[in-house]
């Protein structure tokens, strides 16, 4: 499973050009991401969703993390080797963000049950003197009715 994931990473690690030195671990992250309050329409103009539960979820359901945003409704990840070996064995972007706390608890007036979620979308390498660093974010969240 990890030797999977590895030989994903290695994959489009080398598809990216990048060099790889021996020693060379990779990080993934998830960028600094704005949760809105809001069934996901247009999320600039919205308020935030502050102290909302968000997890990184693979394949069929694994939760690989969970975090929880800030005032701000800004929440991020970042998995290192140890937690990389979590991860199925399925592309990254494959994974979704979902928003386990309910919408009515930052807006009375929206649904008590059903999920924000969002899939998750490569962004950008980069390599850190021996740490890779693959970045993802967030395509876009969207209320569904089911969990
Ligand atoms: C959403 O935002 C975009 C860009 O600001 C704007 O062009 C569009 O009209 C907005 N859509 C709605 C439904 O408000
Ligand atoms: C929330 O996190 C973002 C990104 O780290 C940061 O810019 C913002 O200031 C934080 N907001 C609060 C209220 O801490
Ligand atoms: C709560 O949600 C409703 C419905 O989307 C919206 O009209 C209202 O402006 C929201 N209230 C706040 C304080 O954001």
């Amino acid at each position: 499973m990890a030797l999977k994931l590895v030989l994903f990473v290695t994959v489009m690690v080398a598809a990216l050009a990048l060099p790889i030195a021996k020693g060379t671990s990779v990080v993934v992250e998830v960028q600094p991401s704005f949760v809105p309050c809001s069934l996901g329409a247009n999320v600039t103009a919205t308020p935030p969703f502050p102290n909302a539960q968000v997890q990184l979820r693979c394949g069929a359901g694994n939760v690989v993390a969970s975090t929880t945003t800030n005032a701000s409704g800004v929440f991020s990840f970042s998995l290192d080797s140890t937690r990389l070996s979590l991860l199925p064995t399925v592309p990254l972007n494959h994974c979704n963000l979902v928003v386990t706390t309910p919408l009515s608890t930052c807006n009375s007036t929206l649904p008590p049950v059903g999920v924000l979620e969002s899939r998750i979308q490569f962004i950008r390498s980069s390599v850190l003197g021996l740490r890779i660093v693959l970045t993802f974010g967030p395509v876009g969240f969207r209320y569904s009715s089911s969990t």
